[in-house]
This record gives C-alpha cells, structure tokens and sequence, in this order.
C-alpha cells in the first residue's frame, strides 16, 4: 500500500499547475464566484448536517420542523436519513429559496444493499469475489439513487479483530489487504470507475475514519490504544486504498486515537488522510461526534468545535456545534476565516461534482423509485451473491448437499423469521417479503417439509426485549411493547422435538438477532445464546442429523457446535433472498464457496483474535497444550477453531508445490509465484487461493503471516489451473519504525493455499 508520502495529491498537483499558468477548473471559478456572494452564516450553515424528522441516538433527538426552520436560515448543507422523494423534493425547494440558494446533498446509510438486502457486510467479504462485490454497491447505488439519495454512508472499511466488538459486522474482517481491495471494489460500485457522476451513481462516505475497529476490549466508543506503525500497517490500508479508487468524502469516528478524538485529530485527519493518502474530498463527523468530545473531556462545544474545524472536519453530523459556535469562535480569533471558507467549498465541491448545482432536483425524480428498487433483476443478483456468503465449516458423513426426498424439519427461530434475514443498518421496505429459510427450503424439497419455532432466542426475556426493543425505546421511552414471547419454552421446545423426530434430518437455524449486531451491541459472551443451544442439545437427542444454519453477525465461539452438530453453515444474515440462497447451497444447487474473513475463537478469551498476529519471543504452536514459559494460555489452545480464510467445499481441492520464476529479486524486480490447483471432487466448485508473505528477518518485527494476494477461480469436476501471483517490492513493503514504506532486503516466505493454515511455501530473497 504506497501510501502517497508525496505530501500533495495528484488533483492538487494538476490544480495547482493550472493555478500556476493562472488557469482555474470550471469548478473552482464557479464556486469563487459563489462564494464571493454568501455571507459568513450561509457558509457556516453548508457546514450543518441534520438527520431527517426524528434523529436519535444517546445524546439527541432531532424533529422534522426544527429542520424546516434551520433550512430556512440557510442553516442546513445536507440531511440524511430519508428516502422520501416527495419530501426531500420539499426540502430542496426551501433549501433553494433561502439564505444563498444552495442545494441539499442528501445522505444515507446505505451498507449492505438498500430496498433489495444483500447479506451483511461481513458475510459479503466471505464471498472473497470482488466483482460480485463491486456489482451489489452498484445496484445499491442504483436503489438508493431512485430514492433521491445522492450520498452513501460506506463503505464501513474499519479493521476488526474483536469479536466482541458489535459492528465487526458492518466491515470486512480483520485483514487490511481484503479489507483495501473490498473498499476499493464498493467505492467503484457506488461512484463508478470515471469522475462523473451519473444520475444513478452516489458519492460515497468511507468510515469511520479511522480505527474505530480497535476499540478496546470490543465495547463499543471505547478508547483505541495503538502505535502509529501498528495502525498503519494493520488497520489503515482500507482507508488508504478508498482514497486512491477517489471516494468522494470520509466520516471521523467516534474514538480516540493517541488522545485525541478522530473528529479533532489533525494527524489523521489532514497528516495521513490528506496529505499522504491524497483524499481531497471533504470529511463528516459521525453522528454527534463533535458534541462527544465535551464527554471525552476536550472542553465545551464552543471548543471542540473550533478544534475540529482546525484538525481538519468539514462538515459536523447532529451536533449543532459548527452552526452554534463558530461565529462566536471567529470573533473571539478561535478560528479563521479561511477554516470555514475552506471546509465550505470543500462541501461545495462535493456538491458540483454530484451535478446538484446544475440540476438541484437531478437525484428526486419520484417515476424512478418505483422502477428501479426491489425488481426480479436486483432480487435474482441477491441471491446469485449470497450464495456465494455461505460459509461451511463442517460437513461430516457428508450430510450435505441435502436429498431432496428427505423430509426436513426446519426448526429455530430464525427458521421461518424474514425481517430477521436483513442484519443490521438496513433499510428495506421489504423486509417482511426477505425469504425465510424454511420457505427456501420448502421450495427445493420434493419432501415434507416441517418447521417449528422452537425456543426464545434467551432464556431471559428481559434481555432478549431490551436487546430487541433497544433503539425503540430511545425513540419511545414510555412505550410498552408487549412480552417478547406469548409461548412458553418448553410448549416451543416439545413441538419442536417432535417434529424433528419425525424427519430424517434437522435444519437448526439458531444465531443472533439482528440488533445483536451493529451500533451499540457489543458481547462479552460469543456463544449461541443459552436457550437456542439448549434447543440444540435436544435437536442433538432426537439421534437425526442436525444441520446447523447459523444467523449472525460476527464470529461465534461454536466449541459444542463443532463437536455436535453433523454440519455447520454461517449465514450470517443473508439479505432479501437469504432462504432461496441457503437452500441452493443446502441441496447442492452449487456448491458452497465462501471463506472466513475473522478467525473463530475457541473462547471469548482469546480475543482479540487474528491470524496476522506477531511470533513473540517465546511463540507457542496453535494447537499444542500449555506448555509454562512460552506465550500461551494454561486453559486453552492459542489457535482458532477454524481459522481466517477457512470455509469447505463439496469438492476437494489439492495443491501443488509452490514455485517461484526466481528465487531471487532486486529492488525494482518482479518475480511470479504459482501454485496448481485441482479440483479432485465430484462437483463443479469456485476456490479462493489464498497468498501470504512472512519477512523472516526484518528491522521490525513481522506478523507470522500477512496476506498480500488471493484470487477466486472455477474449476469443473477433475479440473486444474495454474494460479499466477505477481510480487514486487510492494507486495512485499510495510511501515517501518520511521514510518517509511519500505521492502527490506533478505528472506520472505512465500505461502501458497486454501486458508490461513495449510500453506505451501517457498522461499524468495530480496537483494539489494
Ligand atoms: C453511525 C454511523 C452512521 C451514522 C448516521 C452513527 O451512529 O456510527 O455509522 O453512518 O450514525 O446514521
């Protein structure tokens, strides 16, 4: 990942030249122009982001008619949250007829699909298929442009090594390189690969910027606590490889990073993110992310707002802080004037670009919503995607693919739970129409067909509705919701039991609910919830096999699972045609494909969790028992259960030995690794073919193992290929102790395999 040490971005440059021979865009004359005539409160107002009508979270509720008003000073840049062409259309209109007459952007959490649900963003990075990847951003784009949305809140591109952490389901796993090649393919989705923007293409908003996955100890807002190097070279490359596919904005997170909020730290937020990484759009707070830096101890509003304005933010999300203080500031000398006309026009920009200056009502054509959103087409995209999100870890006595004679008992309660398929931060209308696996079952089946709730999804209720009801219950304090369940356990459980002994195999959907996952939904326990696992245990007794279909979003500790369950399939939360996808996996429609992207622990404390991991000086094998004196624990392996890039096939696969064109490079060389794949099975079959590097000796010290390349290919029945990987001195460069991207000379490992564990390897030498 050359992070641009250039301190100048390329735009700048070409600006800068044309600057030089006294020639400015179009773009910038317009917006010189523009802003010669808007007063300092029309600028500072571009600088305010409000959600639409009813804006919640811990801190702040926002109503519709305050919006309306503060739209009428000129006191608004943007709102998000609605698809609502019809009042977005009214709010363009007030915008246009107030203060200096400057259009709307309208912004979105849009993450995993929008109308049309694809699976959760953790689950699409198991597919390891960057076109697939790169296609679902583009229809998402398509959607939630038909809905007037001109500006998406992803890619989420924080690197997470804590299960514990809730919203590891939002991002790509652990890995920076697939989590860099993952943004890079949703930024091209949603933007498109050009600098224009179509009509049906979105400007995207990369987050949260930055390493809000390292929250301490997996609770969510906590503190980040990691050296420079650590985040350059294990978290930041996401960031970085967004910027460079040209994502149009970034949002600041909510954590700290060495003692300053992100929304106020110059270092990330003008050091690296722009003048190394080269980004020259403009930057966000999270929600109310400004306002928190009173809590985090940085002062009252008035400052953290002058000194977010400083490090480097743009624009401030639900907080009021830019449009209440900095007028105040700059009279006191808090701030300049140039911090505000600079942020501004970088929001001006950002809105020339979306053609809103053209045509302020380009994205609100309400024919397009009806259209456009949750057709066959993008229905049919979903599930040829989620197929591919199906995670096997265990397969015994091949029991899958299923007999389409056999009667199933489907049972769970997430077997027949559609709304339950969306996972968290989505937004679909269609929720209740998602396909449940039952019904995706009962469609391949020529059999009988059964299906049982079988248990809550705790044995407490209390927790199970605080965890269900939990945003609710902000927006409507005094609401009563009603018990969570009108049946008690054990009626669920004997109908259940039942009905398993009368098939010849078990489907047990069993996992987290949606809200388990997400914003504010960190664990401390990584099992399967205890009443669900005590249906298990009883589905277990029945003597059938057991197929375990697993809804979550994260990484589950599955000790008793593995143990006892005949097959495990992850799910996660599959999105709009979850149960036609499952099942074309369940009865061999295709074969199962996907690949973890976090590590499964074997214990919650294990975590934080990762292959890329350091050796130590006193490393301890995986998988062997405690041995006093070395770097392990007295009551558990240091392995995982089943490991990063680790997912099963129908088929088999063997590799061959790993070659190498050279066994030596210089500097400027390159040199191709390959290793042949055959598919020895019996079914047609896609495999990820998984390259990692080890420096053996370096200035610093080196994860164990690093991926650094993977290519996902198909191979009929007896098939072979030749998989090639190019490696220069990029591939195999890291950040050093100076922070300089370097490829240091000497010895690397070059692994060759299926996942993270089974490699072959070669050596290379790196020569001056
Ligand atoms: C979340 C962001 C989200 C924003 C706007 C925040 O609470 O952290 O991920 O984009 O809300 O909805």
């Amino acid at each position: 990942m050359k992070i641009n040490h250039l301190k100048i971005s390329l735009l700048s440059l070409a600006c800068l030249l044309l600057s030089g021979c006294g020639q400015k865009s179009e773009m910038d004359k317009f917006i010189d122009s523009l802003m010669s005539e808007m007063t300092l409160e029309q600028k500072i107002g571009q600088l305010n982001l409000h959600s639409a009508g009813g804006f919640v979270s811990a801190l702040r509720v926002t109503e519709d008619d305050e919006n309306v008003q503060l739209l009428r000073k000129g006191e608004l840049g943007g709102i998000y949250g609605t698809g609502n062409v019809e009042a977005m259309t009214e709010y363009q209109k007030i915008a246009l007829e107030s203060g200096a007459g400057i259009p709307l952007i309208f912004g979105m959490d849009v993450i995993h699909g929008h109308q049309t649900t694809f699976p959760i963003p953790l689950g699409i990075s198991t597919s390891w298929n960057l076109d697939l990847i790169e296609k679902s951003a583009r229809i998402a784009a398509k959607e939630a442009s038909a809905c007037g949305i001109n500006w998406v809140f992803s890619p989420m591109v924080d690197i997470c090594r804590d299960a514990r952490w809730g919203r590891i389901a939002e991002g790509s796993g652990e890995d920076p390189y697939l989590g860099g090649e993952i943004a890079k393919a949703m930024v091209y989705g949603y933007q498109g690969r050009d600098d224009e923007f179509a009509v049906d293409e979105v400007m995207t908003c990369v987050k949260h910027y930055a390493l809000y996955g390292g929250a301490e100890a997996g609770r969510d807002y906590n503190s980040v606590f990691l050296s420079r190097q650590e985040a350059l070279n294990g978290y930041m490359r996401p960031y970085a490889e967004a910027a460079k596919a040209g994502a149009g904005s970034y949002m600041s997170s909510f954590n700290e990073f060495e003692g300053i909020p992100a929304s106020a730290n110059k270092y990330l937020l003008t050091d690296l993110l722009r003048d190394s990484f080269g980004f020259d759009g403009f930057v966000v707070s999270d929600a109310t992310a400004v306002v928190e830096m009173v809590a985090h101890g940085l002062g009252d509003l008035q400052e953290v707002s002058a000194r977010a304005l400083q490090a480097g933010l743009d624009m401030d999300m639900n907080s009021d802080g830019f449009v209440g203080t900095l007028r105040k500031s700059l009279d006191e000398g808090r701030v300049s004037e140039a911090d505000i006309d600079r942020a501004c026009r970088r929001i001006l920009e950002a809105k020339y670009k979306l053609g809103l200056f053209d045509d302020p009502f380009r994205y609100l054509d309400p024919s397009r919503q009806a259209e456009q959103n949750w057709t066959e087409e993008n229905r049919a995209f979903a599930r040829e995607f989620a197929r591919e999100c199906q995670v096997l870890l265990k397969n015994d006595n091949s029991v899958l693919p299923l007999d389409r004679n056999a009667r199933v008992a489907v049972i769970g309660p997430f077997a027949d739970a559609a709304s339950e398929m969306a996972g968290c931060w989505a937004s679909s209308n269609h929720s209740n129409e998602f396909v449940t696996i039952y019904e995706g079952i009962s469609e391949a089946s020529a059999a009988k067909v059964t299906k049982a709730e079988g248990s809550w999804i705790f044995n407490d209720p209390e927790m199970e509705e605080s965890i269900k009801y939990g945003l609710m219950k902000i927006f409507a304090p005094n609401m009563s919701f009603g018990k969570v369940h009108e049946t008690p356990k054990n009626v669920l459980l004997a109908e259940a039991v039942a009905k398993a002994a009368a098939s010849d195999v078990i489907v047990a959907c069993v996992g987290e609910l949606n809200n388990m996952s997400g914003e504010g939904a960190s664990r401390t326990e990584l099992t399967i919830p205890d009443a669900q696992r005590e249906l298990l245990m009883a589905l277990k007794k029945t003597g059938k096999p057991v197929v375990l279909v697993l809804t979550t979003g994260r990484p589950l500790v599955l000790d008793w699972e593995s143990e006892n369950m005949d097959a495990i399939l992850v799910s996660w939360a599959s999105g709009a045609e979850a149960g036609h996808a499952i099942a074309d996996v369940l009865y061999g429609e295709v074969s199962p494909s996907a690949k973890l992207t976090t590590s499964f622990p074997r214990s919650v404390g294990q975590e934080p969790l990762y292959y890329n991991h350091k050796n130590t000086g006193r490393p301890h094998p995986d998988y062997e028992p405690y041995r006093k004196f070395t770097s392990c624990y007295t009551d558990e392996l240091n392995g995982p259960l089943f490991p990063f890039g680790f997912g099963l096939s129908y088929t088999s696969f063997e590799y061959g030995p790993v070659t190498l064109s050279k066994d030596e490079m210089s500097h400027d060389g390159e040199i191709v690794a390959s290793v042949e794949v055959a598919n020895t099975g019996n079914f047609d079959a896609k495999e990820t073919v998984q390259l990692y590097i080890h420096d053996v000796y370096s200035t610093s010290t080196r994860p164990a193992k690093e991926l650094r390349g993977f290519e996902k290919i198909s191979l009929k029945a007896g098939e072979k290929k030749t998989v090639e990987f190019r490696i220069n001195a990029e591939t195999l460069s890291y950040y050093n102790h100076s922070l300089e991207w370097v490829c240091e000379t000497g010895d690397y490992e070059i692994m060759i395999g299926p996942d993270s564990e089974r490699l072959e390897k070669a050596v290379l030498t790196v020569v001056d």
